[in-house]
């Protein structure tokens, strides 16, 4: 939180070290569906906001792994909110643009969510328990295909994943009737940052502006590093066998964010050249 030394930030996580080094934030070990675990957290560290950020995220496991993926992305966050209640804290849900079922996308915030996987039912019902416990101090921040860059990622995203099957020279297939607005991570840390500077209540989209296929995104991404886009094959969603149903036309509008917030996320090819940017540096740093 160099940028913010007026925030007091802890993260939290399943691992016993922090994935990070360095910096002045601080780390605590936390498994959110353990109640016990959340109150004692809450007693140590009187946060005055919660950002959960935690989720079962991998939407084809969330079918078939049903109460696992309900426990973290519903259940934990109704006991998330009711701490939050007790203690007069603003809790900041983050969600998805998977509550949505793709059939009019892109989205506002007062569209009627209609999921179409047990990911996507679980996330809905997380956000219905943090808007429904009580509190004036809650916020649901929705977002979209999230791409970036962090020291100790575990989990690759599509823009690495892109890059390395390319410069390998290998094909890759990607979707033409799907479509998105990606959304870089750092975007969506500096929107969240001013929902919290700015107090602000209820359900935002904090996404990139532009809307692609993900066939276009990747022809995006390629043309940006300079790779082979012809690797680069069209296909349609019946190619691929996945458990979960993805919708196919979401994204969002975000000139609730953009006019309330000041919210001005990055273009992709802006993205993407920091990402390669900050991975050198990441490399570097001793
Ligand atoms: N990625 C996207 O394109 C996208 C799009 C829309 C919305 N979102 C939302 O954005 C948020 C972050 O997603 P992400 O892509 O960063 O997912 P991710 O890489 O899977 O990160 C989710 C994190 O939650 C942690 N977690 C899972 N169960 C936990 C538990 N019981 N206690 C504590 N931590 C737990 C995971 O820890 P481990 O590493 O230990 O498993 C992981 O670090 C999620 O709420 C997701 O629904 C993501």
């Amino acid at each position: 939180m160099g940028r913010h030394p007026e925030y007091d930030l802890l993260a939290t996580g399943r691992d016993k070290m922090p994935r990070f080094t360095g910096g002045s934030c601080g780390y605590v070990p936390l498994d959110i569906t353990n109640p016990d675990a959340i109150s004692q957290t809450f007693v140590d560290f009187a946060p005055d906001v919660v950002i959960n950020c935690a989720a079962m995220t991998q939407v084809d496991e969330c079918e078939s792994n049903r109460e696992a993926c309900w426990q973290v992305n519903a259940i934990a966050v109704d006991n998330l909110a009711k701490n939050c209640l007790a203690r007069g804290t603003r809790l900041i849900q983050v969600s998805t643009d998977f509550v949505f079922d793709g059939q009019n996308g892109p989205y506002k915030e007062g569209a009627r969510p209609n999921p179409l996987s047990y990911y996507g039912r679980s996330k809905l019902a997380g956000e219905n328990y943090a808007r429904g416990a009580g509190m004036d101090k809650w916020s649901i921040v929705r977002t979209v295909l999230i791409y970036g860059v962090a020291e100790g990622l575990q989990r690759s995203n599509f823009v690495w994943w892109l890059k390395d099957n390319l410069e390998a020279g290998k094909t890759v297939k990607i979707v033409t009737d799907q479509w998105r607005t990606p959304t870089y991570a750092l975007d969506l840390a500096a929107g969240i940052e001013k929902m919290v500077r700015f107090s602000k209540q209820g359900v935002y989209h904090l996404a990139g502006r532009e809307l692609f296929s993900v066939f276009e995104f990747a022809k995006e991404i390629a043309k940006t590093l300079d790779l082979d886009d012809s690797l680069i094959l069209p296909a349609d969603e019946s190619t691929f066998t996945q458990a979960a149903t993805r919708p196919s036309k979401s994204g969002f509008i975000i000139l609730k964010a953009e006019s309330e917030l000041g919210y001005s996320p990055h273009s992709t090819r802006e993205s993407v050249l920091e990402m390669v940017k900050e991975e050198q540096r990441i490399k570097l740093s001793p």
